[in-house]
């Protein structure tokens, strides 16, 4: 077969875009060399349907081990009891938690989406807004903090059987225990979806979903820094205590109705490259190295947030616990888009985002997110945030000048220099 350099030709220019900007996407994060190759491995041509030592294909003697390491590696990253680490994405993870314990027409709750939570707890555009009732608490206008009063008010009223906690763009940590005590009177479980914070949790760094909340779900490739995926993880106490059954009637273990949620639930053949590329990265996060990690970044961001609070932008709950930040550009006469775009051109990638109670609509928005686990990864450290945020408010303090964005653009890959990424690859 001859290479196909059309492709390659496009997979090194992203490799470029990707040496020579600033990657301020929350989501975003840079893998190590190792990860990668997992991925673009031989493990990518094995079907493996069900689970290691229970599968229903031969020849899966291998990929059974590389999915039990990382089942055994997660779970001690974590400390928890439970891990399934074949969901494809985090939204798989959340659909699949959804399927083992709801029935079509429950209610859930969860965060609006235009306060900062994500499509999968409830949009009506989701299968989990289409599937079941949909409920939404938000955050206080004035505080930019989640609103555990309306969210009690509104549990109590509708009584939903799942409560998700956890968001898109939110830079404050979450109170599980008082979510949890509100389950417990009106009969919900607790989903926690860490897929953002998951790898400053992982160090301790903010509040322990696991001590309160039924489920926990994550993205393996945000601030985890592993290959694209999800997971599903339970804490130790929480064994089926509400003795839900499976089709035929019987009670059912919650790790079981969990993984037959995923397969034959959801998904079919797992991705064995990926398991293999988690295996690798939740090894990685086991390690010093990256303990150090997840508390530079904290302190990153909020380094960053100071910088840009200083030059009078204005940030939804006043800063951050974790690895990102909402900010409110209406007092500096810009729209999200039009921010976003133009940083774009400077080389300075994030997103716009809708800010809490915004008066624009999503494809415009008043506000930008800004996360700092990629840069964090290149290794910057508190003194970079103060260059960064002057890159970003040189750009939009020249919005509509397009030569100082074309210097800026310079000026950072420059910048850029001193961080090499992935040098191995030429
Ligand atoms: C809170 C939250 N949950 C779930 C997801 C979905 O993850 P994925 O894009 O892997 O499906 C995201 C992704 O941004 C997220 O922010």
């Amino acid at each position: 077969m001859q290479r196909d350099n059309q492709v390659f030709d496009l997979i090194n220019q992203e490799l470029q875009r990707q040496r020579q900007g600033i990657e301020l996407i929350a989501s975003e994060n840079f893998t190590s060399l190792q990860v990668m190759q997992a991925m673009g491995g031989v493990m990518t041509n094995k079907y493996a349907e069900g689970y290691p030592g229970r599968r229903y294909y031969g020849g899966c003697e291998i990929v059974d081990q590389t999915e039990q390491l990382a089942i055994d590696r997660v779970k001690q990253v974590f400390n928890c009891a439970y891990a399934n680490v074949q969901p494809h994405s985090g939204a798989q993870a959340n659909a699949a938690v959804f399927l083992a314990v709801l029935q079509p027409g429950d209610k859930i709750l969860g965060l609006d989406l235009s306060m900062g939570g994500h499509l999968t707890h409830g949009s009506p555009v989701n299968f989990s807004g289409k599937i079941y009732e949909p409920h939404f608490y938000t955050v206080e206008k004035e505080t930019g903090l989640v609103n555990y009063a309306q969210l009690e008010e509104v549990a109590r009223r509708e009584k939903p059987r799942m409560i998700v906690c956890g968001a898109s763009a939110y830079s404050r940590d979450w109170d599980f225990a008082r979510i949890r005590r509100v389950a417990d009177e009106v009969g919900a479980f607790v989903l926690a979806d860490i897929a953002h914070p998951a790898g400053l949790i992982a160090k301790g760094l903010l509040n322990n979903p696991f001590d309160h909340c039924h489920f926990v779900t994550s993205t393996t490739h945000k601030t985890l820094r592993g290959p694209r995926g999800g997971v599903i993880l339970m804490g130790t106490d929480f064994e089926n205590p509400m003795g839900l059954k499976d089709l035929k009637g019987n009670i059912r273990m919650m790790s079981n109705l969990l993984d037959m949620a995923v397969f034959p639930g959801i998904q079919g053949g797992p991705l064995e490259h990926v398991i293999a590329a988690k295996a690798i990265a939740f090894g990685e996060i086991l390690s010093d190295e990256f303990t150090q990690y997840a508390h530079q970044v904290q302190k990153n961001a909020q380094a960053a947030a100071k910088a840009l609070v200083d030059l009078d932008y204005h940030i939804i709950s006043g800063g951050t616990d974790n690895h990102l930040m909402l900010i409110d550009l209406r007092n500096k006469n810009i729209t999200g888009k039009k921010a976003q775009e133009t940083l774009d051109r400077a080389h300075i990638t994030l997103n716009k985002n809708a800010v809490p109670y915004d008066d624009k609509s999503p494809f415009v928005t008043s506000g930008i997110r800004i996360g700092v686990p990629a840069i964090t990864t290149r290794g910057m450290q508190e003194a970079h945030m103060v260059q960064v945020v002057e890159f970003i408010d040189r750009v939009l303090m020249n919005i509509d000048n397009e030569t100082e964005v074309a210097n800026v653009a310079k000026d950072v890959h420059k910048f850029m220099e001193q961080f090499p990424l992935y040098p191995e690859l030429g």
